[in-house]
């Protein structure tokens, strides 16, 4: 397991580039393994999790071939998944678990999915209920957990009001749709990310949205329902990018581009997050791409005033939070997250991790069960430490961050898991940052 040192910096400037969105590479790698020819997609997330997508597709019949970040993938239509012998293995990603589970159910033949530690410890309860309403047989250790047996087929259209706001249940839910039989309703209580419903429209499914209401038409009552396949541009990923943002931000000589990134409006609330607390950022070149908006960031440093993120927020900053808690201490007032239990059950105990890690490195925190408050700058300066990650991408990329403004060397205990979303994020990072 690597360890990697972090050293104070001065500032930072430069260009930097962010790997395709986490998010959006998943749904076009599914989709378009469902589609009818080749698509291509280029900018494709070198996220390890992304990767873990491709092979369950490959798994499942879809021919896949990688060169660098472009992905060519072929699908044989709806009804052409083939059954998989070995078990899937969706590595760390919960994405590919609750996602695929969705297409699983869609299909007549059994199927074994599962992931490391870590995901094996995640709640599966939200996929596997609806999941069965739609009539799908799925055994799950404990009721909950992966390993999951996914026997599908034969599916029936549900009305699902989602007790929870999650991106990755919705999207499960319209996924299974897609074969469904009839209309398949999905409310939502809070708004969610949507790539799943503009990825759905791009390639062609019958889908119909309406604030928080998403209908899906599926093809268990109609064969003319077919997904073709399509050339797309993954844009950059905003919440890769947001490391960058806050490492801009801790100092006022910081000046940065941030080329092409993902500006989906349901990812976006992190930006006005960060402009309430004080920060710099301006958006150019804004396009559209694919249904998606992308644009470039131009981020300077400035003093960030520190408040308080909660309610409706968390959905839309979920992935965001570790990253906005390590800053707390570089903020006037400090940072208090309420409402985010769902920070417990990610790829680690994320509250847990991050008061760990800010008390070792002098912080003052106080942990809650849904959150955390964490003391602005007048309770001390933060010291180097050994940041122990516990296996969690976002954990250790928030702690190398915080590390450029402590005094002293950070070290990152098994820095390389940063690779699950972003595989170059040190050398980036010592790329713009100046010392
Ligand atoms: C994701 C949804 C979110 C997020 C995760 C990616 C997605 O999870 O935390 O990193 O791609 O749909 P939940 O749906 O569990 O909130």
């Amino acid at each position: 397991m690597s360890k990697q040192a972090i050293h104070p910096a001065k500032f930072l400037s430069g260009g930097v580039q962010m790997p395709g969105d986490k998010s959006i590479s998943h749904r076009y790698a599914m989709l378009a393994a469902l589609a009818e020819g080749t698509s291509e997609l280029r900018n494709f997330a070198a996220a390890a999790d992304c990767h873990s997508t491709l092979g369950c597709m490959r798994a499942l019949g879809a021919d896949v071939k990688v060169d660098k970040t472009t992905v060519r993938v072929t699908g044989h239509g709806l009804r052409g998944l083939k059954r998989s012998w070995r078990a899937l293995d969706a590595g760390n990603s919960g994405t590919t678990i609750r996602l695929l589970s969705g297409i699983l159910a869609g299909q007549e033949f059994k199927t074994t999915i599962s992931g490391d530690d870590s995901l094996q410890k995640r709640p599966m309860k939200r996929v596997v209920g609806p999941l069965r309403e739609m009539g799908a047989e799925i055994k799950a250790r404990e009721d909950n957990f992966a390993p999951l047996e996914i026997r599908g087929g034969n599916l029936h259209a549900i009305e699902y009001r989602m007790p929870m706001a999650s991106a990755q249940v919705k999207s499960a839910v319209l996924l299974a749709g897609l074969f469904a039989k009839g209309e398949t309703i999905v409310t939502e209580p809070a708004r969610t990310r949507d790539h799943t419903e503009l990825a759905l429209e791009e390639f062609g499914a019958a889908i119909e949205r309406n604030a928080r209401v998403t209908r899906i038409y599926g093809a268990g009552s109609n064969g003319s329902i077919k997904l073709q396949a399509r050339d797309l541009d993954v844009p950059g990923d905003i919440s890769s990018a947001v490391f960058f943002i806050a490492a801009a931000s801790l100092f006022p000589e910081s000046s940065i581009l941030i080329q092409n990134v993902g500006l989906n409006p349901t990812r976006t609330a992190i930006l006005d997050v960060f402009v309430q607390m004080g920060a710099s950022i301006q958006i150019h070149s804004v396009q559209s791409s694919h249904g998606e908006v992308i644009g470039d960031l131009a981020v300077k440093g400035t003093s960030l005033k520190g408040g308080v993120i909660s309610g409706g927020q968390i959905p839309l900053v979920i992935d965001e939070l570790p990253m906005l808690a390590a800053l707390g201490p570089y903020t006037e007032e400090g940072i208090e997250i309420r409402d985010a239990g769902e920070l417990r059950v990610k790829e680690s105990d994320r509250i847990a991790a991050l008061a760990e890690n800010l008390r070792k490195m002098g912080a003052s925190v106080e942990e809650r069960p849904d959150g955390l408050k964490v003391g602005g700058r007048s309770a001390g300066k933060l010291h180097g430490a050994e940041i122990e990650p516990h296996g969690d991408h976002r954990i250790a990329m928030a702690f190398a961050i915080a590390g450029l403004a402590a005094d002293g060397t950070t070290t990152v205990r098994d820095a390389e898991c940063a690779g699950v979303s972003f595989p170059t994020f040190y050398e980036d990072l010592n790329r713009v940052a100046e010392r």
